[in-house]
């Protein structure tokens, strides 16, 4: 005869496991272990896919494309309960194009830059780490500065002037940028932003270095930063670079420094006195921007600063 439990819910007493998990080791047996082993097993053969293919940082390429193809952060990769295998086949293709050395921003579509991601991929320049120290310049400077005016002439995907216009929320700020492709990029990214809550950027499509450009401010800015086109047109450059990064946002004359020479004027005009100038450079122009700035005699204070590794990096001063 069958008896009614008196209770009911979880039974109190569940059969023993026949198996404990075992102390030292990983259980081969627990989800979580085959997920972690799978997870090393395709990593481990992309990075070596990456490494044959002459990409500079394979294995963090490929952690990035394993979470962009699982819809993860790259630090959830350690836990998981097995890879569909339709996240494998989008992982492979992936890595394949990575291996074709497309640059891992425009596989995942998104750039990190300072407390920012904005969105890039083919028709604009992606933002590099280098550049946040410039920004970073920019912005410890302007934070004490009651409603401040700010332009960034060379604006690409937006990533300096959205930077400040969110770590500065007074800043009224002005981003120039002359290629109607990055343009459009920067137009996403903005919208984005002031969407989030960020005060709206103003956008202009045109040449920074002309004299109408923001003519109306002339004598108002309190810092013109900028990260121009300045590898010389003869330069060999890495193949994501070459293929995938505009020439218009890349390549400045013989020397590098064509449009940069332009646009020191244009900022000489847009500053009032006592504004603040910033420049970003190649590690080798780090005498011959300041320089440059130095020699255009309505500046002061001109300065160079290097980046994490030592290298000079970019140029500041003060309008006089
Ligand atoms: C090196 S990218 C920098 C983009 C962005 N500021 C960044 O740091 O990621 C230079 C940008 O300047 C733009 N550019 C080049 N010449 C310009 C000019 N005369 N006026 C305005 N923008 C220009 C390029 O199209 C490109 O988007």
């Amino acid at each position: 005869m069958s008896r009614e439990p008196r209770v009911t819910g979880p039974d109190p007493h569940p059969t023993l496991p026949t198996q404990w998990p075992r102390k030292s080791g990983p259980n081969p047996a627990d989800p979580a272990t085959r997920w972690a082993q799978s997870v090393r097993a395709v990593l481990d053969e992309a990075a070596r896919t990456l490494t044959e293919a002459g990409v500079a940082s394979p294995r963090v390429d490929a952690e990035e494309l394993l979470a962009h193809a699982l819809g993860v952060r790259r630090a959830a990769l350690a836990s998981g309960t097995g890879p569909e295998p339709a996240a494998l086949q989008r992982f492979s293709a992936l890595v394949e194009q990575r291996a074709e050395r497309v640059p891992l921003q425009h596989l995942t579509g998104v750039a990190g830059f300072r407390y920012l991601e904005l969105s890039v991929g083919p028709g604009v320049f992606v933002p590099r780490p280098e550049t946040e120290l410039l920004t970073g310049w920019a912005i410890d400077r302007l934070r004490d500065v009651p409603a401040p005016m700010v332009a960034d002439l060379c604006a690409g995907s937006g990533a300096i002037a959205l930077s400040i216009a969110h770590e500065v929320p007074a800043a009224d700020v002005y981003a120039v940028e002359l290629d109607p492709m990055a343009v459009a990029w920067a137009r996403r990214n903005a919208d984005q932003r002031a969407g989030a809550g960020d005060r709206p950027i103003t956008l202009v499509e045109a040449d920074a270095a002309d004299a109408h450009v923001l003519a109306e401010y002339d004598g108002m800015l309190d810092a013109v930063v900028m990260n121009p086109p300045y590898v010389p047109d003869d330069a060999v450059v890495d193949r994501e670079v070459a293929e995938h990064d505009p020439p218009l946002a890349l390549y400045g004359g013989p020397d590098g420094l064509s449009v940069v020479r332009r646009l020191i004027d244009r900022a000489a005009h847009l500053l009032q006195a006592g504004g603040i100038l910033g420049i970003e450079h190649a590690d080798l122009q780090g005498e011959a921007l300041p320089a440059e700035v130095a020699a255009d005699g309505r500046f002061a204070d001109v300065e160079d600063h290097r980046d994490l590794n030592d290298r000079p990096r970019f140029t500041t001063a003060t309008r006089r």
